[in-house]
């Protein structure tokens, strides 16, 4: 559409040429979450043809590929005792019970069903010797519930629902980068963004739109994702849109990130999977245990350092919970005891060759194309940024504050509360996509948004966009994106405190003046989409550095030297959303307690028992 000049609405004058897509329900973000939801919408009998997933890469390439160890459900394929309500109680424990129950329930009741579903549809998992699918162990679960495709999870999921999806001939358009949606008097009218191949504008008018736009870990120095994922898009999109925010300051550190300085630069933060620590792996340190004068555990191939887990968690050992892990990893290292690498050691090489080709086939050969056999010997880790537990504030059905605006996956918040089992993040998505889907095809409201307002508000945008391409100023966009992640790393990270919060939020403010200078190519340029990133970046960072400094106390992966404890008059979440000008306010409400049946599992007090895996 090439626009009339406007009369009368007070916007610069010329014109600016898109395109319109008209779809009832406009899906952004192309990972699981959201190939899920649209595959229940069209399940339902939404025609598929009022249906479009978006993505901002190519079809099937989403950061879901990168989730590794496995997807849990309480399937008890071993251990039989496990169910649904230990799921629930085990996911409330390692939330530290700021979870919002009701979410909790209904993932960890739906995952049985819902991996069945997926081996249905042909899901490879990896399987039990009488052909069920296999379970395994991960950190801070009382049984083995972890499913798996080896170690490549994400990539089996991912591939399995884009086959669904294109049986269901639900259309994908790659390679859009959404920046802006509008919504007007609380409803969703629709989305405006870039086609980054042709860098021609677009504009969709939708009655629903769902973000899957993943989270906000993208932002940190250390990160386990690809440089240009979760930079806080979703997050981002739906607060300007009118929805809140919450538990921002809820971010995972994984324990077992790569370190760069030993694997180089590019490598820098990237997953070791959890499942290498689920199948046996054993983190040491370079010190000489003092219960060992050979050194580390005097098994052959094992590195000669202290097996530092016995000081920091004797029962659970290296599956305690992600914070507790990547704390006590982090301690080692900032005294003294780490690599010369500035790691420490994870080491599996007590496990037979064949197994772990079998259990952990990507990790043995991304380790044996840089030169490490893993079953001979350790490699080095050290804790990376992995998972953004806050996000948009949605309903029981994934519905945010804004009608017609739902959330999914990463980009909402509520299933994980302060800190996040492993295997969850997998299973969140598949779980509400399946339940947004089923509400929006349930109540799929009349099309009819007022279209004029909606190409008013598009056009406004697009002008900053055009402006913002070929942008002839002096800072570089990635290059305030890298000094935006060393802020938060710094200041937000494993651990914090008031001033370097305060501190943080002054820098943030200088790293936002520079940004209105920015040098920038054209709408197909990469340098056009890291201003884009840097626009969301900057506003996650914010609600990440202000709703920690609010959160006076300790909780799960939120830790303050200056508040080092947990507080039970805590037991709230923090809010982040725009009040009547514009600014950020940030409001806590109190955490809803769990059912029944989940209560009676948390008195129940299920706990792993480390040493079945010895
Ligand atoms: O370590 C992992 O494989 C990560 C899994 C997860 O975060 O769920």
């Amino acid at each position: 559409m090439t626009e009339t000049p406007p009369t009368d609405h007070g916007v610069a004058t010329e014109p600016v040429d898109y395109e319109t897509v008209d779809r009832r329900v406009l899906v952004v973000g192309a990972g699981a979450a959201g190939a899920r939801t649209a595959i229940e919408l069209v399940e339902r009998g939404v025609d598929p043809e009022d249906v479009l997933v978006i993505g901002k890469r190519s079809h099937g390439d989403a950061h879901t590929m990168w989730a590794r160890g496995g997807i849990n459900g309480a399937l008890g394929s071993l251990d039989s005792e496990d169910d649904w309500t230990i799921h629930a109680a085990d996911t409330l424990n390692e939330g530290h019970h700021v979870n919002d129950p009701a979410k909790v329930e209904t993932v960890t009741r739906r995952m049985p069903g819902l991996l069945r579903e997926l081996d249905e549809w042909g899901m490879e998992f990896t399987r039990t010797d009488d052909g069920d699918i296999a379970q395994r162990y991960f950190g801070a679960q009382s049984f083995r519930r972890t499913a798996f495709a080896g170690d490549y999870t994400g990539e089996a999921l991912l591939d399995t629902l884009v086959e669904r999806a294109q049986e269901l001939s639900i259309p994908y358009r790659e390679n859009v980068f959404v920046s802006r949606l509008v919504a007007d008097e609380g409803r969703v009218l629709g989305a405006v963004g870039t086609d980054l191949d042709t860098g021609e504008f677009v504009v969709f008018d939708a009655d629903v739109v769902v973000l899957a736009a993943g989270g906000y870990t993208g932002l940190y120095g250390r990160h386990s994702s690809r440089d240009d994922e979760n930079t806080a898009d979703g997050p981002a999109l739906a607060y300007q849109a009118g929805a809140a925010l919450t538990d921002m300051e809820f971010v995972q550190f994984h324990p077992t990130g790569m370190v760069g300085d030993r694997y180089g630069a590019d490598w820098d933060g990237r997953l070791v999977t959890e499942a290498v620590r689920g199948e046996g792996g054993r983190l040491f340190n370079s010190e000489a245990s003092a219960s060992d004068a050979s050194g580390g555990s005097g098994e052959p191939g094992a590195p000669g350092g202290e097996r530092f887990m016995e000081r920091y968690s004797p029962d659970q050992m290296e599956l305690d919970a992600r914070d507790v892990v990547a704390r006590a990893i982090a301690e080692e290292i900032d005294e003294g005891r780490g690599t010369e690498h500035g790691g420490v050691f994870l080491d599996i090489s007590h496990r037979d060759r064949a197994f772990i080709e079998e259990r952990l086939p990507r990790m043995y050969e991304r380790f044996a194309e840089l030169g490490v056999d893993m079953a001979e010997e350790p490699v080095e880790v050290s804790p990376t940024a992995h998972y953004g537990m806050g996000g948009v504030v949605v309903d029981d059905d994934g519905e945010t504050d804004v009608d017609g605006l739902y959330a999914v996956g990463e980009t909402m918040a509520g299933v994980h509360g302060a800190n996040r089992l492993g295997g969850n993040s997998l299973a969140e998505t598949i779980a509400y996509g399946a339940v947004a889907g089923e509400a929006i095809a349930d109540r799929l409201p009349a099309p009819g948004g007022d279209s004029d307002v909606l190409h008013d508000r598009a056009r406004v945008h697009l002008r900053d966009l055009r402006a913002l391409s070929n942008a002839d100023g002096d800072e570089e966009p990635e290059a305030l994106l890298d000094e935006l992640r060393e802020l938060l790393w710094e200041r937000a990270g494993i651990l914090r405190d008031d001033d370097g919060l305060a501190a943080g939020l002054d820098r943030l403010e200088r790293l936002r003046s520079r940004a209105t200078d920015l040098a920038v190519g054209d709408r197909t340029s990469r340098s056009y989409e890291f201003a884009l990133n840097l626009g969301f970046g900057l506003l996650g960072a914010d609600a990440v550095l202000r709703s920690a400094r609010e959160r006076t106390e300790s909780r799960g992966a939120h830790y303050r030297t200056d508040h080092p404890d947990r507080d039970p008059g805590w037991r709230r979440n923090v809010h982040y959303r725009r009040d009547s000008v514009g600014s950020p306010r940030l409001t806590t409400t109190p955490v809803e307690e769990p059912s029944e049946p989940v209560q009676t599992a948390l008195d129940a007090d299920h706990e792993l028992d480390y040493h079945q895996l010895e």
